[in-house]
């Protein structure tokens, strides 16, 4: 056992174009091939919709330079979790890490496999829908390649992320061109009226946001690796500006693009946009973008994994998750337990979940807690105004950001609830009832050390150190 008191670490490798692909590749993946046509269904009209798309991209910037400025402040990798442990303490820690290990990140991990498949059997189903076991089977098996990946290899992981998007970047700029020059020759029709029909209610804007924001989500992603980022004070708020400007202006032209090109009934009624886009702009060549969106797709799950695992690795380090998820190989210094935990998690999330409900529920918890997160960065500002800011941003943007996160949250509740909120607000709430026994007064520790041996020699890891 003298190689469990070896400690590893997790190497310093992401650089600025890391990062930035590591954001935007998350960021781009299945949202904007499969939300523009709920958003647009549920908001009503097309003007209202793009207003949506950039009021998305506006409140994710906000966040994201408040994210940074936590990030320098806070340097330990584990994104919302160390946040809140260091501001809020340990109790709402551990509901944030319970929620997110057992619902958020697996939930990601499954919405996006789940449009990953759907784009890839989409050609072969062009009349009718796919049958569902087809589509929940590629999706597991896309989840289990990328888990195998991470596993085996961090660097191998970075370079297919840096591949990926670029692919998704050209799928876009594609869309964007074909839909310019439509617009061009003067297909400007769809946009006459272009607010009639907005549903006003608290609602449906509500939802509306959660689709949009879905598209989004990945933007904290850097935030849950800052310790493998090479210097982190500057690459991270470099990286953000970059990565989220980018894709919030690619995100509003494509939907420019949609709308251009199809009417508002015809995106309404199609199951998969970019496929029915193709169809109508690119002829007998519009496979190629159900091959693009499920690149795209495929791409943004792989950050995901490669973050994911990374928040399981810092919350055991703390003591709250068992001990096994924080070791990493001792070859190839991957965290595998906490990506194999993950894995089996999103397998299990994968068989009731569909797409809407899954994003609806992710973006419902993830504002919850990114609200939480951010009244921390309100309270170090105030009660710690001495620690070092390398980079550092006015008070009023995370206020705005809260009060924005608290509507977003109370918005479906209050208007017109769904019974599934409330047993998804149970569910967060429930973490501070395991936290009692389990974390607190530390039960049945002796089986866990058992456990914890034998998976130490089967996986062949040993516990890490920090990297500050
Ligand atoms: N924005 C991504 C997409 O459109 C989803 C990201 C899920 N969340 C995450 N942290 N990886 O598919």
């Amino acid at each position: 056992m003298d190689d469990k008191t070896e400690k590893l670490n997790l190497k310093r490798e992401v650089g600025l174009v890391g990062a930035v692909s590591l954001i935007g590749g998350t960021m781009i993946g299945s949202g904007i091939f499969m939300s523009p046509q709920t958003v647009l269904s549920t908001i009503g009209s097309p003007g209202a919709s793009l207003v949506v798309w950039a009021c998305c991209g506006l409140l994710v910037i906000m966040a994201s330079f408040c994210y940074a400025e936590l990030g320098t402040v806070i340097r330990e990798s584990g994104g919302e979790y160390i946040y809140i442990l260091k501001t809020s303490g340990p109790v709402i820690a551990f509901m944030l890490i319970f929620s997110s290990v057992l619902f958020v990140r697996p939930a990601g991990v499954a919405g996006i496999s789940l449009s990953f498949a759907q784009y890839v059997v989409a050609p072969f189903y062009t009349d009718c829908p796919p049958p569902l076991l087809l589509v929940k089977g590629m999706a597991a098996v896309s989840i289990l390649v990328l888990a195998t990946v991470n596993c085996l290899n961090v660097r191998f992981a970075m370079k297919i992320q840096v591949f990926f998007m670029v692919a998704k970047l050209l799928a876009l700029v594609v869309i964007i061109i074909g839909g310019l020059v439509m617009l061009i020759r003067g297909h400007t029709e769809n946009f006459e009226n272009s607010f009639e029909n907005t549903n006003v209610g608290l609602n449906p804007i509500g939802i509306a946001f959660y689709q949009g924001l879905w598209s989004y989500d990945g933007w904290n992603n850097l935030n849950y690796v800052t310790e493998e980022l090479k210097r982190p004070e500057v690459n991270l708020p470099r990286a953000v500006v970059i990565a989220i400007s980018l894709v919030t202006g690619l995100y509003l032209l494509v939907n420019v693009s949609y709308l251009t090109v199809m009417t508002p009934k015809e995106l309404m009624s199609s199951s998969a946009v970019a496929v029915t886009w193709g169809n109508k702009v690119l002829g007998s060549w519009g496979w190629t973008m159900s091959v693009a969106a499920a690149l795209s797709a495929f791409g943004s799950l792989n950050g995901t994994f490669f973050s994911g695992g990374r928040v399981c690795f810092v919350a055991a380090r703390e003591g709250h998750l068992p001990d096994i998820l924080a070791m990493a190989h001792v070859r190839r210094l991957t965290p595998s337990p906490a990506l194999i935990f993950t894995t089996v998690v999103s397998l299990l999330v994968l068989i009731p979940g569909d797409f809407q409900s899954i994003v609806n529920f992710f973006s419902f918890t993830a504002w919850f807690f990114y609200g939480i997160t951010l009244s921390g960065l309100v309270y170090l500002k105030i009660k710690k105004p001495e620690l070092p800011r390398p980079y550092k941003v006015p008070i009023i943007l995370p206020i705005l950001v809260i009060i924005v996160a608290i509507f977003l949250v109370l918005a479906p509740i209050l208007d017109n609830p769904q019974i599934e909120y409330l047993y998804v607000s149970l569910f967060i709430l429930s973490g501070a009832i395991v936290y009692v026994p389990f974390i607190h007064f530390k039960l049945c520790p002796g089986l866990l050390t058992k456990l914890t041996v034998f998976l130490q020699l089967l996986l062949e890891v040993a516990p890490t150190e920090k990297n500050l």
